[in-house]
């Protein structure tokens, strides 16, 4: 298959709406005759509502509503497989900080926010369980996405009290929230038994689907909408309680109701990475052989739901060692349910595995790079299967050539610039490359023109432009004659824009689309015309599929005040065709920059009595600015694969938020000598004696 146009790194289909604010995002959707909702939230983490005080709230002129559990309608907000359990005011109970308690309805957004600042409510407080440390409530959960949840091969145990070097360190990660810049947002409107919605979501089919189980009408009366996002990282991913919410009070006022959250909010019911404490074990020979890796994840869910963050997979099948153990076990805490955030999993698990590799390479005298290459797994040395590509080894050495690996003192604390210290360290990056059904449908228009149309919505990665760019080629025509329509549930279905599937999936049907459409042109079918393509999901078949990569990190590190500067990253990944290298490298360029993020910045600090989020803001909850950032560059490997699906695409999204974290705690350890294996590195961790 050549298909010359794909690939190229051409400018994005919506660069320019969205740098001159012409992008309509959810909250900028403006319909007439709109009311405003603002959401009350607990000021408990446990506990229950004693009263709820709103007779000031609705004497004020201009509210419309306050809804509280005393008076909301009742609503299915119970959770399944698919989805997470809601709070939409259907009883006094308050199981985490910040759970929605009330809505409060007004003509103006300054009405509601008012409004909302005086109900009053009153709780019976109880004690709340605020860490997984001090949690007693532990369970081993099943699975995760299909998955078993724990995972034995050969005799780790036996392997590893037999091994000349034994690692064995536990790796703690924080709880970190998405903070995307673009907050929560929705707009709601009922015609009759009819319900329209604008959203902020990376899946109007599931928000679809949910809307009409939690109000019990056909999923045909619930149509979504949702033009642009601006960032989700995971976080839009679940269907929150807001939503529903929204849909709820447009109800109780006959009215469009648009509901976004303040940054506070975003701290609330709307998901995060859950905390980990994750014990690793490493054995090997004196040759850096691995003989057996135990990696038990230990994390934090809520009260009244399941998420598992799923670090131990990437255990399983990253390196060539006989005898493996992976473990899941929950603590619930009186928090919120965690979600998917950043490569949920591969992020915070190549943290803690490939910081333990970078402490083996030192307990065994061995070059980082040569340690991964000794240990490299031809096949998956999970499932027995061939790779449907791997081009790994191409990734550490072309990394290597660009950081400039070779200068590198691997002795700690021995190159300098000037008073500052200097590191280098580096991390192997992986993710699985899933597909899942996805629709689409491909049209040629009698001038010719071509128009391609998906229920999948753009994340901000590059759905406008890469589709379009398929099609064109596929149907050898200029870029500008053809146009992408997506983020509406009218739309043919499209699934959740998560797992890095979205191009394999989404891409998969529209080249079918598109190949079928140019068949029937071929054969002297004449436009308008159009064809469609039901793509299908494609797991676990012949091949094991993923995404490979190297991240390297240089960094200075101020020896008197702790403070860490990462003035170079590299990463360079191979993940199958590439559909635009520019929009690709934006991908991988922003999961770096999660990496620095995880590494050294992110972190929401929890009141170990009142289970209350003390940082719930962005002056408190530190992201990377571009200050932060320094140099940066990410290499694409070119990479072919006949196996993975149709068009050989893998997915980009989330492999560069993979070992980033690690690449740089590596390289604050070979800077400075100290090992900080609890993430943030901040500088009062590396300052302790
Ligand atoms: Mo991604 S964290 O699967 O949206």
């Amino acid at each position: 298959m050549n298909l010359p146009l794909v690939g190229a790194a051409v400018d994005r289909a919506d660069g320019r709406v969205k740098v001159t604010g012409a992008a309509r995002y959810t909250a900028d959707v403006a319909l007439p005759n709109a009311a405003y909702a603002v959401m009350v939230t607990s000021e408990i983490a446990r506990g229950r509502i004693a009263s709820v005080d709103a007779v000031r709230a609705r004497s004020l002129q201009g509210v419309l509503a306050v809804l509280s559990y005393e008076n909301a309608p009742r609503v299915r907000a119970e959770g399944n497989d698919n989805a997470f359990a809601l709070s939409l005011l259907q009883d006094d109970r308050v199981r985490y900080d910040r759970e929605p308690v009330a809505v409060v309805v007004g003509e103006s957004l300054e009405r509601a926010h008012h409004a909302a600042s005086l109900v009053r409510i009153a709780y019976e407080a109880q004690a709340p369980v605020t860490s997984i440390e001090t949690s007693t409530d532990r369970y081993a959960p099943e699975e995760i996405f299909g998955h078993p949840a724990s995972v034995t091969r050969g005799d780790p145990e036996a392997a590893l009290s037999a091994a000349a070097i034994q690692v064995r360190r536990v790796y703690s990660t924080p709880v970190e929230h998405h903070n995307p810049m673009e907050p929560h947002a929705t707009i709601a409107s009922w015609d009759g038994d009819r319900l329209t919605v604008y959203d902020a979501t990376q899946g109007i089919t599931n928000v679809r689907k949910r809307l009409a189980a939690i109000f019990e009408i056909p999923v045909e009366n619930v149509r979504v909408i949702s033009s642009f996002l601006g960032g989700g990282f995971g976080g839009k991913g679940g269907v929150w309680s807001h939503v529903a919410l929204a849909a709820m009070a447009a109800r109780v006022v006959g009215r469009t109701v648009k509901l976004v959250l303040t940054r506070p909010q975003m701290f609330g019911s709307v998901g995060y990475r859950p905390r980990t404490i994750q014990a690793i074990a490493l054995g090997a020979d004196r040759d850096g052989r691995l003989s057996a890796i135990a990696h038990d994840v230990l994390s934090q869910t809520s009260v009244f739901d399941e998420f598992v963050e799923s670090s131990g997979l990437v255990t399983k099948m990253l390196y060539a060692a006989p005898n493996v153990r992976t473990t899941h076990t929950l603590a619930r805490v009186n928090a919120a349910t965690p979600t998917y955030m950043r490569a949920p999993g591969e992020a915070s698990g190549t943290f803690a595995l490939e910081s333990a590799m970078d402490e083996l390479a030192y307990a065994a005298g061995i070059d980082s790079i040569e340690l991964r290459l000794r240990n490299y797994a031809q096949t998956d040395p999970d499932d027995g299967k061939e790779f449907s590509s791997k081009h790994l080894r191409e990734c550490y050495a072309l990394g290597a050539e660009k950081i400039g690996w070779s200068e590198r003192d691997v002795r700690p604390r021995s190159m300098r610039n000037g008073r500052l210290l200097l590191g280098m360290g580096m991390a192997t990056a992986t993710y699985p490359a899933n597909r899942v059904s996805a629709s689409a449908v491909v049209r040629m228009e009698a001038d010719g023109s071509v128009v391609v149309r998906s229920g999948t919505q753009d994340l901000g990665t590059g759905s406008y432009t890469v589709y379009a760019q398929l099609a064109a080629t596929i149907l050898e025509l200029p870029l500008e004659r053809v146009r992408m329509e997506l983020g509406d549930t009218d739309l043919p279905p499209a699934p959740l824009s998560a797992g890095s599937w979205t191009a394999a999936s989404v891409g998969s049907a529209v080249y079918e689309a598109a190949s079928a459409l140019r068949d029937r042109l071929r054969k002297g079918e004449k436009a308008p015309l159009e064809a469609r393509a039901d793509a299908k999901a494609a797991w676990g078949g012949r091949y094991s599929t993923h995404a490979f990569g190297a991240q390297f990190a240089r960094v200075e590190v101020d020896p008197d005040l702790g403070e860490v500067r990462v003035r170079a990253m590299i990463g360079a990944f191979a993940a199958g065709r590439i559909l635009n290298r520019k929009t690709a490298r934006s991908q991988y360029l922003g999961g770096m920059v999660f990496g620095i993020g995880m590494a050294l910045h992110e972190e929401t600090r929890f009141d170990a009595s009142t289970g209350r989020i003390v940082n719930a803001n962005l002056a408190g909850y530190l992201v990377p600015v571009n200050a932060d950032v320094g140099s940066m560059e990410a290499y694409i490997v070119e990479e072919e694969d006949a196996h993975v699906n149709p068009i050989g695409v893998k997915g980009v999204g989330e492999l560069g938020a993979t070992g980033s974290a690690a690449a740089i705690a590596t390289a604050v350890f070979h800077a400075t000598g100290v090992r900080v294996r609890d993430l943030p590195i901040t500088p009062e961790k590396l300052l302790q004696p």
